[in-house]
């Protein structure tokens, strides 16, 4: 088993670190020479077969679940179809609306998650059209699915998934990108930029993954604390919800993510001195309420770490500690913030002494209900 961890303790720290390799093996392929354009061979959809959708559906469970999240945003902004997402286990009953106008994509690392392939074929059942987006060749969830895009990530192995989710994002990045080439619904340019800072992404999570110290430093300060938050707006909340995932998987934390407008609905009355809040602040049409929320918090003597991209002078003036992420376009930076979080939660497992990769109750795949 040490050899298959490659030097690394644990197979999460490992699999964290393959993430550069990973999003590289996603995403090369698929951009075209040139690169100014996306080159999805597995589709080969047209505007017709695009229109035809008046409504997209995500569901998934857990990771892949908050990967759909942001997919969502993704699929909206740049192609301007309305997207719902939701959790298998819920979309399964609730007598969902669906029709062969819609396209359902299921994300799923292993392929096998009981409710999702469940799911699938409820969707598949009332005429949906139906795409995976999975890790695993010839999964059941791949086989059951009408068409397919892998994420090129490789074997995951710790419970606590991190490349599998990273990649998926960039694929439904991809996936949008691709969408908006064929609709015609974002000027050629933008789609060109796009795909230029999503080239980068390889090396700058490389970046962020070079001085881990300053957050095993926090991990070290912070973890023994009972609760932590997790607050951000837009893109920033869905990572959120994701950070705040790994930290409860791994380290038995009790972590809550909030949407930062949200918190004075309820989980500001938890917020008192010494209480971490972890804060994302990299959307730019959001920052000043975002701002605002973490002044909140602040003012109820929370310690606040902020999670802002480079460039950003003005959070470490709010917070008590800053972690930086390089540039890039708004979109892409979830690929880039989650990194600093599953190091913060491996950390904070290390530790408390947890058992990283085989946390207790927890399976890589769940195949019952
Ligand atoms: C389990 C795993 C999670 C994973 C979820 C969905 O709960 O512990 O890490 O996100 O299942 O798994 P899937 O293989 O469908 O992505």
């Amino acid at each position: 088993e040490a050899a298959e961890k490659g030097g690394y303790e644990h197979f999460m720290l490992k699999e964290i670190h393959e993430q550069p390799k990973a999003v590289r093996d996603t995403t090369s392929p698929r951009i075209a020479k040139d690169g100014k354009s996306i080159v999805m061979d597995e589709l080969k959809w047209d505007a017709d077969y695009l229109n035809s959708f008046n409504k997209i559906y995500i569901v998934a469970c857990g990771t892949a679940y908050h990967a759909g999240l942001v997919g969502k945003y993704y699929i909206e902004k740049l192609v301007r179809t309305p997207v719902e997402v939701d959790v298998a286990s819920e979309f399964r009953y609730r007598d969902p609306i669906i029709d062969e106008n819609t396209l359902f994509i299921v994300v799923s690392q292993s392929g096998e998650t009981s409710d999702t392939l469940a799911a699938m074929k409820e969707a598949k059942r009332l005429g949906a059209k139906t795409l995976a987006l999975t890790n695993v060749v010839g999964s059941s969830i791949a086989r059951e699915a009408d068409q397919v895009i892998y994420t090129w990530a490789g074997p995951e192995i710790a419970v606590a998934s991190t490349k599998a989710y990273t990649t998926q994002i960039v694929l439904f990045f991809m996936l949008a990108l691709y969408m908006a080439q064929i609709k015609k619904s974002q000027p050629a340019e933008r789609l060109a930029e796009l795909i230029s800072q999503l080239q980068k992404i390889p090396a700058q999570i490389s970046e962020t993954l070079e001085d881990v110290n300053p957050i095993k430093t926090f991990a070290k300060q912070y973890g023994f604390n009972e609760d932590v938050f997790y607050i951000g707006r837009s893109l920033d909340y869905a990572v959120a919800l994701e950070g705040s995932l790994k930290l409860k998987e791994i380290s038995y934390i009790h972590a809550e993510a909030y949407a930062a407008g949200e918190l004075k609905h309820g989980t500001l009355a938890l917020i008192v001195e010494g209480v971490p809040v972890i804060a994302l602040a990299t959307q730019k049409s959001v920052y000043e309420k975002t701002l605002s929320n973490i002044k909140e918090v602040k003012a109820r003597d929370a310690v606040v770490i902020g999670i802002a991209a480079e460039g950003d002078e003005e959070l470490e003036k709010y917070v008590d500690h800053v972690i930086k992420v390089p540039e890039t376009d708004e979109l892409l930076i979830p690929i880039l913030t989650v990194v600093p979080l599953q190091l913060l939660a491996y950390f904070a497992a290390i530790t408390r002494g947890c058992d990283v990769d085989k946390p207790r109750n927890l399976a890589k795949s769940v195949t019952v209900e």
